[in-house]
């Protein structure tokens, strides 16, 4: 490694702030480079114009091919190589678009009363664990996971709630230290599970979105057989770990913070909302994307950024970034700006933001309403947090009441 870069990702030196150097790179108003894993040196973006700018910029690609893609580690363009998340243009947007139409704010709207019966139900179980065993309780494993699976399983139309299968794929392909070949078997078992799921659908159409992209995206030639499997597997896993995590943090969040909790529970109606925006800017969970590469030398912050280098985002940088946001270090439920970027910017912007933010509306206060003492179970320094993965979390939250 040479002597002045910084590694990336960057450790943090505390588990409520983004790492010093993210900071320090936004705070100097430059990109700098840092070293990834196979010694190349991409440049760190980090305030929230220059993150703006790169997003938008056509002159920047996200294609994980790519010779001057930043990989995460040495699978990733094997692994992620065919997802239309990891291309540009004709092989990106064609795609986006037909997935599109089931994320929309008014779409996701008519899931808000299952997935508030989904919070109840993962509370009174919690509540029946708790009485068996006489707590604590995993908050990770009890309530904040299975909410968003149970959902995106619903809303994709297949039964794997309780799939260590789904569990596992998810928790390898976000792990930036596991093995290629773990990553690669897992998304295989995930893949074979889904072809079978596919393959049932086109003989007895159901209605929801797998059933939908088998039976009206593949006679015309939108998408192959195999695009709709994969289309299945990256839903699934984007849709479950991202937001099991939110929950797990923001409630840390409140928990920490009992008149932000307190606030919270004075008018849910007035601050599920600005909560949920809050906990997305404060946590920024994707700690190590989005990552790009330039296609032709551009200018960002004055610095020159040459064609075929890499770029690495730090949404967590830009969302503490005090030209934006008032006092960013401070969590405050009802702040009322909301350009964070916890969903990236640009053409790549989250598909399922919308359903992500109806989970959390949803989770935060009905969980402190029903469980007013919620205290965590062990003291805050043991709680371990997830430094070694793309969205970073909790891996397990143990609490009582
Ligand atoms: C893209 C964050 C939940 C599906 C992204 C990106 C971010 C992000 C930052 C942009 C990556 C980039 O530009 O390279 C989050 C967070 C979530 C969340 C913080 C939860 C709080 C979900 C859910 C789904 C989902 C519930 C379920 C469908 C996707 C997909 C993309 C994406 C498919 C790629 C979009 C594209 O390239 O066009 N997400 N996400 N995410 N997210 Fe999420």
């Amino acid at each position: 490694m040479s002597q002045q870069t910084t590694p990336l990702p960057a450790p943090r030196a505390c588990p409520y702030a983004p790492p010093a150097f993210y900071t320090e790179t936004r705070e100097s108003g430059r990109p700098q480079r840092g070293e990834i894993w196979d010694g190349s040196t991409p440049w760190l973006v980090a305030t929230h114009a220059q993150v703006q700018q790169v997003l938008m910029d056509p002159r920047v690609g996200a294609d994980v091919t790519d010779p001057g893609f930043p990989n995460t580690d040495a699978g990733q363009a094997a692994t992620q190589g065919q997802i239309f998340f990891r291309k540009d243009g004709a092989e990106h947007l064609p795609i986006r678009r037909i997935l599109n139409p089931d994320f929309t704010a008014k779409r996701v709207e008519r899931w808000r009363p299952r997935i508030e019966e989904l919070v109840d139900e993962a509370i009174d179980a919690m509540i029946a664990e708790h009485e068996r065993t006489g707590g604590p309780v995993d908050l990770v494993t009890a309530f904040c996971l299975p909410i968003p699976t149970t959902a995106i399983c619903e809303l994709l139309g297949v039964d794997l709630v309780d799939s260590p299968i789904v569990t596992r794929a998810a928790h390898l392909a976000t792990d930036m230290h596991a093995d290629p070949d773990e990553q690669i078997a897992a998304m295989r078992e995930l893949g074979a599970v889904l072809t079978r799921y596919a393959e049932d659908k086109r003989r007895e159409p159901d209605g929801r979105l797998l059933s939908r992209l088998v039976n009206d995206h593949i006679d015309n030639g939108d998408l192959t057989f195999e695009q709709v499997v994969r289309l299945g597997g990256l839903v699934i896993g984007a849709g479950h770990e991202t937001t099991a995590n939110m929950l797990s943090l923001g409630v840390l969040a409140l928990i920490r913070e009992p008149e932000q909790r307190d606030q919270l529970l004075s008018d849910p109606l007035a601050y599920a909302a600005t909560c949920a925006e809050e906990m997305l800017r404060y946590w920024s969970i994707v700690q190590t994307e989005p990552r790009r590469f330039a296609r032709e030398d551009i200018e960002v912050g004055g610095e020159t950024i040459p064609a075929g280098d890499g770029i690495i985002i730090s949404l967590a940088a830009a969302n503490r970034d005090p030209a934006v946001f008032a006092d960013p270090d401070k969590l405050d439920i009802t702040r009322t700006e909301r350009r964070h970027m916890a969903f990236g910017h640009g053409v790549h912007q989250c598909l399922g933001q919308n359903l992500a933010r109806v989970e959390m509306q949803a989770a935060f206060p009905r969980l402190f309403q029903r469980l007013p003492g919620l205290r965590l179970a062990v003291p805050e320094e043991e709680l371990r947090f997830r430094d070694t993965h793309i969205v970073y979390g909790l891996h397990a939250l143990p609490v009582t009441w």
